[in-house]
């Protein structure tokens, strides 16, 4: 059985004191609900703010991004053993935001992820295609391309710190969301890749997320796929109540 995960991708929003706000407000909407992982990923600036204000929740802490190297000369960038420090478990590497404005390849991503695990982060890895992509009738290998890339030479154990985020390009930010027939056939199409590349036991055990214009009221509904492991959401878990319904939408 894999456990669901639904993260939260707040992206370039909330400074420190709002970022507690929202917190404040998910806590108690959260209060008991169990048989789900629940991860906020707030902007760098936010991270020691929202660290300090889910100690003793079940909510735990992600990145949206960090550099390969632990330390150095790289102005601007932020390392594993920095987000560590302030007890954050997860990072999102490889967002279609990061790649095509900043530039990501799949080599980046990869060498970002080996950073990661060797720090004991948790990667949350983001593969997806554009509407080109999908209208020409390339998704699959786009995906399975970002895929081998991003996760080229990880053994068993890597496995098991790798989650997965399938993110459609075309559905991100647009509120166009993939249906849930179109986002199971791409979830089935990833687990078969990851058993490709490693083995069926590594590729059931992997969680896999969708993310695109999820919110409370398409979450259970994609949720309820076989293949659908949990969400990554933007723009709803900026809403408090919206993400929360979306949690429990995922148990
Ligand atoms: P939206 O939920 O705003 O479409 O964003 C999805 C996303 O990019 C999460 O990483």
């Amino acid at each position: 059985m894999r456990k669901p995960i639904v993260a939260g991708n707040w992206k370039m929003n909330k400074t420190s004191s709002e970022a507690k706000d929202l917190v404040r407000q998910l806590v108690p909407l959260l209060d008991g609900v169990k048989g789900v992982d629940v991860v906020l990923c707030p902007p760098f600036t936010a991270l020691a703010a929202v660290s300090e204000a889910i100690t003793g929740t079940q909510i735990d802490l992600g990145a949206q991004n960090m550099h390969w190297e632990k330390s150095g000369a790289y102005t601007g960038e932020i390392s594993a053993p920095m987000l560590r420090e302030l007890y954050a478990h997860y990072v999102i590497l490889g967002h279609s935001e990061r790649r095509t404005y900043f530039g990501e390849t799949d080599d980046v991503v990869n060498t970002k992820v080996r950073a990661a695990l060797s720090s004991n982060l948790h990667a949350i890895v983001c593969v997806g295609e554009t509407l080109e992509h999908r209208e020409s009738g390339k998704t699959e290998q786009v995906v399975a391309e970002q895929l081998r890339g991003s996760l080229a030479g990880l053994n068993e154990n890597d496995w098991q710190h790798i989650i997965i985020a399938y993110e459609p390009v075309w559905a991100i930010g647009t509120g166009r969301t993939a249906s849930p027939e179109q986002a199971q056939e791409v979830h089935a199409f990833i687990r078969g890749t990851i058993s490709n590349m490693q083995d069926s036991a590594v590729a059931e055990s992997t969680r896999i997320q969708y993310g695109g214009s999820m919110k409370a009221s398409n979450a259970r509904e994609l949720l309820s796929q076989p293949d659908i492991d949990g969400g990554l959401i933007g723009g709803a878990a900026l809403d408090a109540a919206n993400f929360a319904e979306i949690v429990k939408a995922a148990v």
